[in-house]
């Protein structure tokens, strides 16, 4: 089995990324096991420029202002505050209940999985994801279900990390995320976690697969905005 039982179930670094249900479990347990002083981490490993993504992904959503948005993986509640702050009414969504206890937002928190979401049909106007799209089981029905959620005309704004597209930046990039990153989480928080979170980049399809996936779930204006070099990337689009 991929996980480590001696570490609260996060994946062990030296066996093959995990699938399925076994992923579900580890992703769960990582991110409590993380939780604490998971915005610290954040801020640090990426200079603080994970709070100009969120931003940046809050503005494209280009809702006007008491739209209802689900930040699904909403995690300690960074875009559900990034959400009030542009006069939306956010609703948070995460599958870790540490995430959710470490949160700090006055948006309501949903206890849920984003594959299965506890919303009726057409009743969003919008759907945030920020750096979860690597931890699903599956991405056609992620993408399926926001479809199912949102309104006709709804939008969706999602932010993952990425790999450069230049050689050069891709080296440092890797260097960086494979040997800093661990370094920092292992003496703030955990060393395997963050050797985990680096490796887990490989779940993502190739970017044409990634869109194209997106559209046949039922969107159009599906682009693709690549932030700080390459490092992030930000998905939108809009429901038929
Ligand atoms: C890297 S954190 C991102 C948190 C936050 N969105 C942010 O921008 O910082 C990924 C989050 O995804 C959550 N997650 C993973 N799989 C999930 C699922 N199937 N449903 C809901 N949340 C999930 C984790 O619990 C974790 O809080």
């Amino acid at each position: 089995m991929p996980v480590s039982a001696s570490n609260r179930g996060i994946p062990d670094p030296n066996q093959p990324l995990p699938e399925g249900a076994v992923k579900a479990s580890a992703v769960r347990s990582m991110f409590d096991a993380i939780a604490p002083r998971y915005d610290l981490v954040n801020r640090i490993m990426t200079f603080r420029l994970d709070v100009a993504w969120r931003r940046r992904t809050v503005r494209r959503l280009d809702l006007p202002s008491g739209s209802v948005v689900l930040d699904l993986a909403c995690g300690t509640g960074d875009l559900c505050r990034d959400l009030h702050r542009a006069a939306m009414t956010p609703v948070g969504m995460d599958l870790s209940w540490g995430m959710l206890v470490a949160a700090r937002t006055e948006a309501p928190l949903v206890h849920a999985d984003a594959l299965h979401l506890p919303v009726a049909t057409g009743s969003a106007d919008g759907v945030t994801c920020g750096f979860a799209l690597r931890n699903l089981t599956g991405l056609e029905p992620f993408f399926a279900e926001l479809a199912r959620a949102l309104r006709p005309g709804g939008r969706i704004a999602i932010l993952e990390v990425d790999r450069p597209r230049n050689r050069l930046l891709r080296f440092g990039h890797a260097a960086y995320f494979g040997r800093v990153v661990p370094f920092i989480g292992g003496l703030l928080s955990n060393r395997d976690a963050y050797r985990y979170l680096p490796r887990s980049v490989a779940y993502l399809p190739p970017e044409d697969d990634l869109l194209a996936v997106i559209r046949a779930a039922g969107f159009v204006d599906v682009a693709k905005e690549r932030c700080s070099g390459g490092i992030a990337q930000l998905l939108t689009a809009t429901r038929v």
